[in-house]
């Protein structure tokens, strides 16, 4: 039985949002570091930080473009040293996803952030790992690693990353490609992402964030990618658009991160919208919950009250697609799609 939206009041968005099971396939696992964590984790490892406290770390969360954020990142990181922390970290996410009706998530991680640092890529991933792990038995709530390269850095370094993190390839679903975009065009890792894909992983790329059409191109054209993170400057070809929507490509949009990172001036004026009507299969995402002012829950609930055009069928495409895009089995997936349908019918009056 299809699922009758015009009974659906715009009203009952919000409450359904927030309870409709949903997946999250954009978080950067190390952007979810609230600053009590970076500084409880600072303390307990004996790491001095730049900022006197957590009031004056959040206060420095002005950005102005992705680079002011990442240099902010990266520093946060820093706090990261044992299996323990990765596990605290991941595990603080998760419980706050579980609370979302987030019941999948596909967790984006940085090695070359902690291996940088002298700490073992086995220290980083098992920690990780555990706590996925523990999210499925304890929450009911299926997680899963994409080992993200730093862009910024040489696809030299991207392939020893890969390498040193072949011994854990049962512990990873996929790879994904982060990090300044600007002047690091997705060929500069055709190579690392061949290697990849040898391995059976999933592709990923992040592309049309701050980054042309082009780059979007080609990390279809030369990484072969799955899923675009991001890529809403794709709007500006058209060429590009009719691509996208004919093949299918997920976008995985981050709107709040949007807005902070000045990409959209206002959640008002983003594209999201054209984005649907272009037929693309765009899902919402948090990005960086901890640095960006939300999770997904509060993505989803801003963006729906700044945007009215998106009505209960945008709402119900979104979370769909956030199952369609995902890495899971089709079993899984369609399992979890019937469990979006109950809750989108039982909200019918
Ligand atoms: N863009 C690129 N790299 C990143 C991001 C982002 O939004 N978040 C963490 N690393
Ligand atoms: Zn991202």
């Amino acid at each position: 039985m299809p699922i009758d939206f015009a009974r659906i009041p715009r009203d009952a968005l919000p409450a359904l949002l927030r309870s409709a099971p949903k997946a999250e396939l954009h978080i950067h696992i190390e952007g979810s570091l609230e600053p009590e964590l970076i500084f409880q984790l600072a303390q307990r490892n004996g790491v001095a930080l730049a900022y006197p406290g957590v009031e004056a770390l959040r206060a420095a969360y002005a950005f102005t473009d992705l680079q002011s954020f990442l240099d902010i990142y990266y520093a946060g990181a820093s706090v990261l040293i044992h299996e323990q922390d990765f596990f605290d970290m991941a595990w603080a996410y998760l419980e706050r996803a579980a609370a979302d009706g987030i019941v999948h998530a596909e967790l984006f991680f940085d090695p070359q952030t902690h291996t940088a640092r002298g700490i073992e890529m086995g220290t980083v991933i098992r920690g990780l790992h555990q706590a996925c792990e523990r999210a499925q038995q304890q929450l009911g709530v299926s997680a899963s690693l994409i080992l993200c390269f730093l862009r910024h850095l040489s696809e030299e370094d991207a392939l020893a990353t890969l390498e040193a993190a072949l011994p854990f390839r049962q512990l990873f679903v996929g790879v994904g490609l982060d990090s300044s975009e600007r002047g690091h065009p997705p060929e500069k890792f055709a190579h690392v992402f061949a290697r990849a894909r040898a391995q059976g992983l999933h592709c990923v790329a992040h592309a049309g964030e701050e980054g042309p059409p082009a780059y979007i191109e080609g990390a279809l054209d030369v990484l072969q990618v799955q899923r675009i993170d991001h890529g809403v400057r794709s709007l500006e070809s058209p060429a590009l658009v009719a691509r996208l929507a004919a093949a299918r490509v997920p976008l995985t949009v981050c709107p709040l991160s949007n807005v902070k990172l000045c990409v959209f001036k206002t959640l008002a004026e983003h594209n999201l919208p054209a984005l649907l009507n272009a037929g693309l299969c765009v899902t919402v995402n948090s990005d960086d919950p901890a640095y960006f002012g939300g999770y997904l829950n509060t993505n989803l609930l801003a963006t729906f009250e700044a945007l009215p055009q998106l009505g209960v069928r945008e709402a119900y495409q979104l979370l769909r697609n956030s199952f369609e895009a995902s890495f899971v089995p089709p079993a899984q997936r369609d399992r979890w799609i019937d469990a979006l349908d109950t809750a989108f019918r039982a909200a019918a009056v």
